[in-house]
């Protein structure tokens, strides 16, 4: 199985209840060879137009923050824990909402083997429901955010703040959190550069 093949049996999943009204499932892009893989927590709007991650708002914060880490988006693999919007539609009007647990459980089925196939060397969970799916049931975000866990996908996993929070938190004060993002991209790249060059040696 490779991740084409993973990629086309996923675009026609009908696991969970997220099927019915997605546009496009968004597996996830970028190099799959990349030691370091970004996972966040689903897809939005403009994702499930376009069929792929992070091309919205959060999307175009985070691609910031990875130049500003000193890094082409190109460099990385970018996927979700769940490859299909969730959104509330009891007004008529979708409005994104969190995946419940029984959606995160039922992406399961293609995140593994997705994560098992790319195996990188450090996973950078963004934001704290990926954190929580990937590293520990009880993560806290805002306490345990760029440190290094074991994770069972990976050699290591940290978890760093999501953009979308981010784009919240300016809208309050300062830099919202957006130089912890920079910092914790240049730091698990650098992690995963380290332990890719010591498997090489
Ligand atoms: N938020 C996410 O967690 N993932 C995306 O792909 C877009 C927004």
């Amino acid at each position: 199985m490779t991740l084409d093949d993973l990629k086309l049996e996923a675009s026609t999943c009908t696991g969970c209840a997220l099927s019915e009204r997605r546009t496009n499932v968004v597996f996830g892009e970028g190099d799959p060879q990349s030691p370091l893989v970004l996972i966040g927590e689903g897809p939005g709007e403009t994702e499930d137009k376009m069929g792929r991650p992070f091309v919205g708002r959060a999307g175009q914060l985070l691609d910031k923050a990875i130049n500003e880490a000193g890094l082409q988006r190109s460099q990385l693999y970018i996927t979700n824990t769940v490859k299909c919007r969730a959104a509330d539609w009891s007004t008529g009007k979708p409005v994104n909402r969190a995946p419940v647990e029984a959606e995160v459980q039922a992406c399961r089925r293609w995140l593994e083997p997705q994560v098992a196939l790319l195996k990188p060397k450090v996973i950078l969970c963004i934001g704290a429901p990926s954190a929580k799916n990937l590293i520990k049931k009880n993560f806290q975000i805002t306490k345990e955010r760029g440190i290094y866990f074991p994770c069972e996908f990976a050699r290591t996993a940290i978890a760093t703040l999501h953009p979308s929070y981010i784009l919240r938190q300016m809208n309050i004060s300062g830099d919202g959190g957006y130089s912890l993002l920079v910092a914790d991209i240049t730091r698990a790249w650098e992690a995963a550069q380290k332990l890719a060059k010591q498997s090489h040696d």
